[in-house]
């Protein structure tokens, strides 16, 4: 085995990932496939844990779940002792169905329905992040309806520009998300919780943004949350127990990017926090981070069989793959870049660069110019770096079924989600009655001749 890098690469050449030929995962599976590789999660999440735990108190590390979750992914996280966001009536129902404990779950959204409330109350998850004042209301009347009493962090707009593609900012001014603190509306919150029988105000929450390179948001957001914490105590007697900073560290997706370790954000945290609470003669809150990407984008790889390779003379050669933009729609999103290796000769150094598209109907680029080696129909290529945001944004874009998800550990492999079948395509479709009536009537009308 030889290692470069990230790349692992066994005697026969082939890409390794967690032990497992990728070759051999490819023809036991097909292609697509999304690949995880366990011990790399597991990792990301010790890592979390330890290092925000080493400087700081009191931690808890949420999963977002939105970056991928399975029922096996969140039984994993909950192995980890990792808290879990929800952003949907789906992802809570997978949650539950993975039997992880309610009490470590974290419901989001801006507009949370009547479903998603009743089933929050009804497992009793650990906290709900208010987005709205009117989300307030609404969560504090099915509270006490259900006799029983909501933990609530108020989310919270800080007012922070970041450097990330603008369609992943959600901390600036201009959002849809939080209630801002310019303008009264956060404070408003603050003084309505305490007026809501059905609710508890445990904290605050804010989330800058994702796939953020550098520290420094985070900075500006510890310093704005910690004045509006010792504001709200100040004005209001508001006590906070919960500063939640969200997610948002990024990953490597390509030799380019250098974001920050684990170790690199919890240092530029938990010092800057303890040093914002001290001047303010604030008590140190349980700090939450809920990163999603970090935990398992670089874990991840797809798989895809390389079927037709076009060279247009004098201008570039397409690689076409058997996957595209329904298995992973953020090159067509955010412009997002990725980098691959032919998975079958995965010793061979690159010797060309070339456009690797998609099989759906339009331009559907997944990697603009990928340097890699000499790519021939029936070859195998993985893109690195697709294990968040990939699987948990696919579609059925031109009925294409999902690929399934394997988690690989020492050599072992193991289903997480199974292939979609054509007959699943279809399972959901139903043919109105007036139109199978109208070739009932046609066909009647014909044999009257
Ligand atoms: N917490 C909240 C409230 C969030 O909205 C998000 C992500 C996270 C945590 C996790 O952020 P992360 O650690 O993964 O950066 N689909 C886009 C990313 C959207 C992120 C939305 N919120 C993409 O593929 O890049």
């Amino acid at each position: 085995m030889s290692e470069n890098g990230m790349l692992k690469v066994n005697e026969a050449g082939h890409l390794v990932i967690a032990g497992c030929d990728a070759v051999l995962l490819a023809h036991k599976y097909g292609t697509p496939l999304y690949v995880y590789d366990e011990g790399f999660i597991r990792e990301r999440c010790r890592e979390y844990i330890a290092e925000f735990g080493r400087r700081y108190p009191s931690v808890e590390i949420a999963y977002a779940g939105k970056a991928a979750l399975t029922t096996g992914l969140a039984r994993l996280m909950a192995q980890e002792g990792m808290g879990l966001d929800v952003a949907s009536a789906g992802e809570l129902y997978t949650a539950l169905q993975a039997d992880f404990p309610p009490d470590r779950i974290k419901l989001h959204g801006n507009y949370k329905s009547n479903l998603e409330y009743r089933m929050a109350l009804e497992a009793g998850v650990g906290r709900v992040v208010v987005d709205s004042l009117i989300e307030m209301r609404q969560l504090d009347g099915w509270a006490r309806k259900f006799g029983s009493v909501a933990h609530i962090l108020i989310r919270v707009r800080p007012g922070i520009d970041t450097h990330t593609h603008e369609l992943i900012q959600t901390g600036q001014v201009d959002s849809k998300f939080g209630l801002g603190i310019y303008g009264g509306e956060a404070r408003r919150a603050i003084e309505m919780a305490t007026d809501c029988e059905g609710l508890r105000l445990r904290g605050v929450h804010c989330h800058i943004g994702s796939q953020l390179l550098e520290t420094d948001a985070f900075e500006r957001a510890i310093d704005q949350m910690v004045d509006f914490i010792a504001d709200m105590r100040d004005e209001l007697g508001f006590e906070c127990e919960d500063l939640d900073l969200g997610g948002g560290l990024g990953i490597r997706y390509t030799e380019r990017d250098a974001p920050p370790t684990v170790a690199e954000l919890a240092e530029a945290i938990c010092p800057r926090l303890t040093r914002a609470l001290q001047r303010r003669g604030l008590s140190q809150p349980r700090l939450i981070l809920e990163p999603g990407r970090s935990i398992v984008g670089e874990a991840g790889i797809t798989i895809y069989t390389v079927g037709v390779v076009k060279e247009i003379p004098d201008l570039r050669t397409y690689v076409s793959v058997d996957g595209g933009m329904s298995d992973n729609p953020r090159p067509a999103l955010y412009d997002a870049e990725y980098e691959a290796v032919v998975a079958n000769r995965a010793e061979e150094p690159p010797t060309q660069w070339v456009r690797v598209v998609g099989k759906h109907c339009e331009a559907d680029t997944l990697i603009e110019e990928a340097h890699i080696a000499q790519a021939e129909p029936g070859d195998l290529l993985a893109v690195f770096g697709t294990g968040a945001y990939n699987q948990a944004m696919a579609s059925n874009y031109n009925r294409f079924p999902r690929p399934a998800v394997v988690l690989c550990r020492d050599g072992r492999d193991e289903l997480l989600v199974e292939r979609e079948s054509l007959a699943d395509l279809t399972a959901h479709d139903r043919i109105p009655q007036h139109l199978a009536m109208a070739e009932a009537d046609e066909r009647t009308r014909a044999a009257q001749g």
